[in-house]
């Protein structure tokens, strides 16, 4: 058993990213400045977007996005269940609804469910490419339009993700990154919204500072001028240059870091196939699945705290993504929440339990973890069936 615990995420941080740091520091300029700009537009050519804002996060990032767009008191906003309480959270402090939805059994939203979500006063859609894989956005663009709704997507778990040969970034009127400690790129806390929208990513700029003119570098830096205007009552969501300087490293190190996330994801697949007790994450066609996480469904032969305990026991992390939504108090008080809506996310969630994945795992690490793994189902296995042998037994005896 191995001597030291394994976390279920770390974040991978070399010298670079702390020589930029330590150069953000020593500059005299801290806040939104060159850095945060160079990082934009790094970002939007990585992802094949036109523009790119950089935020303190992915919540603010799905905040600003459904605000720049309109989106506001009335309006319903379908969410799939299985995300985090971000995704959701957001749309209620716009004053709209998050109409929840089931997911498939990838954990991607379901699209009859969305469709059957719809109502007059629906106005977007907010697809998550869980786990690193893209939806299926050419049928979700095609009832965005039918319905003339507008979709942003949350793409916290898919930076570098692909679906019909093209990163995610572009497709839709907007689309929000995370780059919070476990996210695929990090930069501490922080997210991007990107967008080929110029007019849509100059009213996110303005909503993340306050609906001001002008941000701090182009007032107080020599090239600045003092004079700004505020437009609208914005909020105070911009990312700093200590955050960018982690970020441009993080950008450029990222297509190493998806290539070690799918190796080991492939050494999982390999070394725990033949357990049918395990229900292993599928590859859809079409898409580059990035590994943000790596979540297996356990069948029901298998109790999923005492899995996860048991891989505790033996220094093993492991982490459950997500508990629905509709099982959080807050939105279960809603009566249109019933778990009896949410079918498949019910029996996804059950079993679901995120085994650990990040580039800065060892070969060792991975076979501990398989090692670990194996040996928790093996011994459930015989655990159950000594449990079976006495009835077996006194039935044989009648
Ligand atoms: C699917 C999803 N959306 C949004 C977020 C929010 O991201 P952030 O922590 O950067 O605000 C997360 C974070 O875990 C997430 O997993």
């Amino acid at each position: 058993m191995r001597s030291q615990f394994l976390p279920y995420s770390l974040p991978t941080i070399g010298e670079e990213e702390i020589r930029e740091v330590v150069d953000s520091m020593r500059s005299g300029w801290l806040t939104t400045g060159p850095k945060v700009r160079r990082f934009e537009e790094e970002f939007a050519a990585y992802v094949g977007a036109r523009y790119a804002v950089a935020v303190h996060s992915c919540t603010a990032a799905l905040h600003l996005s459904l605000a720049a767009l309109g989106i506001g008191p009335g309006d319903e906003v379908i969410v799939p269940t299985l995300t985090f309480c971000a995704t959701a959270n957001v749309v209620i402090h716009l004053g709209a609804r998050p109409v929840l939805v089931d997911v498939n059994r990838h954990g991607l939203m379901d699209l009859d469910a969305a469709n059957r979500a719809l109502t007059p006063r629906t106005r977007a859609i907010v697809p998550v490419h869980y786990a690193g894989q893209a939806c299926e956005m050419e049928e979700i663009l095609q009832l965005a339009q039918r319905h003339g709704l507008k979709v942003i997507e949350d793409a916290a778990h898919a930076v570098g993700a692909e679906y019909q040969g093209r990163r995610i970034g572009s497709f839709a009127n907007a689309t929000a990154f995370s780059f919070y400690a476990t996210k695929n790129m990090t930069t501490g806390e922080g997210g991007m919204i990107t967008t080929d929208d110029a007019e849509l990513a100059s009213r996110i700029r303005r909503l993340a500072l306050h609906g001001m003119s002008r941000d701090a570098w182009n007032r107080y830096s020599q090239t600045g001028s003092w004079y700004y205007e505020v437009l609208e009552p914005g909020f105070k969501y911009n990312m700093t240059d200590i955050q960018a300087a982690i970020g441009l490293h993080q950008l450029r190190k990222l297509d190493g870091f998806i290539c070690r996330r799918r190796e080991l994801a492939g050494f999982y697949r390999r070394r725990l196939a033949d357990l049918p007790e395990l229900e292993l994450p599928e590859e859809l066609p079409g898409r580059r699945h990035v590994y943000h996480l790596f979540p297996i469904r356990l069948s029901t032969t298998l109790n999923r705290s005492r899995f996860i305990d048991e891989l505790k026991r033996r220094n093993i992390g492991a982490s459950v993504h997500f508990i629905p939504l509709h099982r959080h108090p807050y939105y279960s008080n809603d009566p249109a929440n019933q778990v009896t809506r949410f079918p498949k996310a019910e029996r996804l969630y059950e079993g679901l339990v995120s085994l650990p994945l990040y580039p800065s795992m060892s070969d060792p690490d991975a076979e501990d973890v398989v090692e670990a793994v194996r040996e928790v189902v093996i011994q459930n296995r015989s655990e159950s069936a000594s449990q079976l042998m006495p009835l077996t037994l006194e039935g044989a005896c009648r």
